[in-house]
């Protein structure tokens, strides 16, 4: 028998079809007829499948009816139309194989539901609840999505390296990696630490971005995109910030701050598009269970313009709201979660693109504009979850990029490469990350960043 992945053998055009379905018990109710109907998932969908288990199976009495929530079975039967509510077909078991028992004095997931911090300490079992398979199949998706739209649009993909010498954000909130032993350190002769003794002969760390590699190949061969795991060693315990986040970055070459915003804004839409095309049964239970603004959300980012406005024109809106924020706006500070959220959810009531923000608050890379006080930035903010796509256009002048990065502590002989880019075929171009964990947050209406990445890294938490 062909073995069927459930979401299959739940459409119509499975009826008829002796099969093998392979999944975990969710729920056994034995009726008095003397058969039992079982439930069964296996992730290929949020839905169960019905199996209806008659008497004579000849595990019925010292099998079947032992089965609970998390058991391991094989189903050997037929697909057929069925009369329940909600469900085109069940199976007629003609062999049930079991696997694995999971005693239900012991196994956690029973009927009972969870509070998401509970989950998180399962991390190796929350996957097989509704909210946490449907979390792993809408960023599946949303994955398919950025490649597909790169690469339908000619970006390629390039892999940029995870060790790294240089600190793109100029933050200062790197991880180190080394093979030095911290019980015993070896030290120059003038007490600081020797890292020609350490594996990559010089201090070394995980990336927390790929964009400037990412530029040497955009100035090579136009258009590319990386996308990778990317780190960060800040300190904050919030819902939208992780130690470990996906990244995706396209970088272009003639590429200017406006084809930028028009290219982050394409791609949201398609993000967004495939997601509400291809996900409709997971966004159904959001909608329903975690937020019932999901579908909203998603066709706002979908089909309504995002609104443009630069730096200095968000910080007039926020002073003159009469909101009282918990930091105070004014022109020069960098924009905190609530003043976001002020501009997306309640003045535009749309996704909001903000550019031209003051010098100072922004990395080296970012170009200057002429009015001497601020760079070609912009930072795309999504309703709820506030910036979800942080970018420029870069500074391509070997003078000005080598003062800016002057200005801010940086040596430019560790960056002479970098500095080579403008100083043999300089072009205008332009690149954008797209955080993609606050990316699930935004389609799926789930509140802490913690629970739209398996394995969260958090401080104090690297637990699985
Ligand atoms: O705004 P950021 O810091 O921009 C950059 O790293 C640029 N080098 C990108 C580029 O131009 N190629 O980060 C980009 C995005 C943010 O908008 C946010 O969505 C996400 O990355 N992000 C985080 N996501 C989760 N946890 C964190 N700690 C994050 N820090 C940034
Ligand atoms: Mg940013």
């Amino acid at each position: 028998m062909d073995k069927i992945s459930i979401r299959d053998a739940r459409q119509e055009d499975a009826i008829g079809r002796q099969a093998t379905l392979q999944g975990w018990i969710r729920t056994r109710r034995d009726s008095k007829g003397g058969f039992s109907f079982l439930e069964i998932n296996d992730g290929s969908c949020m839905a169960n499948i019905q199996v209806i288990a008659d008497a004579d199976l000849s595990n019925y009495e010292s099998e079947i009816k032992r089965l609970s929530a998390g058991c391991s079975v094989t189903i050997h039967g037929e697909i057929k139309a069925s009369g329940g509510k909600g469900q085109a077909t069940e199976v007629q078991a003609s062999e049930i194989i079991v696997h694995g028992w999971a005693d239900p004095e012991e196994y956690p997931l029973q009927k009972k539901r969870h509070s998401m911090e509970k989950l998180r300490e399962w991390a190796h079992l929350r996957p097989r609840t509704n909210t946490f398979g449907a979390v792993a199949r809408v960023r599946n998706r949303i994955c398919r999505a950025i490649h597909d739209f790169f690469q339908e649009d000619g970006f390629l993909y390039i892999h940029t390296p995870i060790i790294t010498a240089s600190d793109c954000e100029g933050a200062g909130e790197m991880f180190r990696v080394t093979t030095l032993d911290p019980a015993n350190i070896p030290k120059t002769p003038e007490g600081k630490v020797d890292f020609t003794k350490d594996f990559f002969d010089r201090p070394s760390y995980l990336t927390v971005s790929g964009q400037l590699e990412g530029e040497i190949y955009a100035t090579a061969l136009g258009k590319v995109y990386t996308f990778g795991p990317t780190f960060r060693a800040e300190n904050s315990n919030t819902s939208r910030h992780l130690a470990e986040f996906w990244m995706v970055e396209p970088e272009a070459a003639f590429f200017e701050l406006d084809d930028n915003m028009q290219l982050a804004e394409q791609f949201l839409k398609r993000i967004a598009t495939d997601v509400l095309n291809h996900c409709e049964e997971d966004l159904a239970f959001f909608q329903q269970r975690i937020d019932s603004t999901v579908v909203e959300t998603l066709e706002t980012l979908a089909s309504k313009a995002f609104e443009r406005i630069p730096y200095t024109e968000a910080v007039e809106i926020l002073e003159k709201s009469g909101e009282k924020f918990d930091f105070p706006v004014s022109w020069g500070s960098d924009f905190q979660a609530e003043h976001e959220r002020y501009l997306t959810d309640q003045h535009f009531k749309c996704p909001v693109i903000l550019y031209d923000y003051p010098a100072a608050i922004k990395p080296f890379y970012m170009k200057c504009n002429d009015d001497g006080r601020t760079v070609r930035a912009m930072d795309v903010l999504a309703p709820r979850v506030g910036e979800i796509i942080g970018g420029s256009q870069r500074e391509d002048c070997l003078e000005v990029i080598t003062s800016r990065m002057e200005a801010q502590g940086l040596d430019t002989d560790d960056y002479w490469w970098y500095l080579d880019l403008r100083r043999f075929g300089t072009v205008p171009h332009s690149g954008f990350g797209l955080g993609l964990e606050r990316m699930v947050q935004a389609v799926t209406g789930m509140a802490n960043i913690r629970d739209v990445i398996p394995f969260p890294r958090t401080p104090g938490n690297a637990d699985f």
